[in-house]
């Protein structure tokens, strides 16, 4: 998908979350009435689609909605009315042990520190009953194009980390490590490659939201025109207990 105007950027957006929710939900088996929780579930952008894939299931939603994602629990509870949300932690879960079967995310893991995630990935392994599945997505951190790359430092510039950004997101090889090490098995990795480009006044309109420094823009403003910004392919792993 290529998006030249900035009224593009909602509708290319839904119909990518779309895709991606059918993609991930495509690679679980979910058992019948599943409690399922959603972390960092931000402001609902795939969870609308969760919602309509899986209408027999429990969708829990579950996020700090702190500092620049403040704004997104109003958005959330917005857009889905009816599901049932937490304000939590995903590195102290507040859940009891064993109680979900299925944790999906996608772009958590990115805003946490190594360590964190490491932390956050034994609350996962702690809270999934035995035979329980978590799935994960995030944009690969291995560009293959300069428009792919200007996304990347795009992100290294932002004016507002939540935490400690140590990494654009966790490559896949090394998150198939973490999640061994917190007990899981049957990993596997696969890639969500549908493409998500933006060019012209779109581009800077999407690198708007992202709240970043003024220095992106002086530096890579006429990249940014001459070559548009595009979506790495996302990594999605996903394992079981
Ligand atoms: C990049 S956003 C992704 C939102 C959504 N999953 C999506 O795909 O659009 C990351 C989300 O993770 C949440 N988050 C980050 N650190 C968290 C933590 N320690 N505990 C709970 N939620 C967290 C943020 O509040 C934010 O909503």
């Amino acid at each position: 998908m290529i998006i030249t105007e900035r009224e593009g950027i909602c509708p290319a957006l839904r119909k990518y979350y779309s895709r991606l929710a059918r993609f991930m939900i495509a690679l679980v088996e979910i058992p019948e009435n599943a409690i399922i929780l959603e972390a960092g579930c931000g402001d609902g952008a795939l969870t609308c689609h969760l919602l309509s894939l899986l209408p027999d299931h429990v969708v829990v939603g579950y996020d700090l909605f702190s500092g620049v994602y403040e704004e997104s629990l109003s958005a959330l509870t917005g857009a889905v009315s009816q599901m049932r949300v937490i304000r939590g932690d995903v590195r102290t879960m507040s859940l009891h042990t064993e109680s979900v079967d299925l944790v999906i995310s996608n772009e958590l893991l990115c805003d946490l520190s190594r360590n964190d995630t490491q932390v956050t990935l034994n609350e996962f392994y702690r809270i999934l009953r035995k035979g329980g599945t978590f799935i994960h997505g995030c944009l690969s951190p291995y560009p293959e194009t300069r428009a792919q790359e200007l996304v990347l430092l795009a992100d290294s510039y932002s004016a507002d980390p939540l935490f400690d950004h140590e990494w654009f997101s966790p490559p896949a090889d090394e998150l198939a490590g973490m999640v061994h090490s917190a007990g899981f098995r049957q990993i596997s990795v696969t890639y969500f490659s549908d493409s998500l480009k933006f060019t012209g006044d779109a581009a800077f309109c999407h690198l708007e939201e992202w709240v970043l420094k003024p220095e992106f823009f002086e530096k890579y403003s006429s990249e940014v025109r001459a070559r548009g910004i595009e979506y790495p392919m996302e990594q999605v792993i996903h394992c079981c207990k």
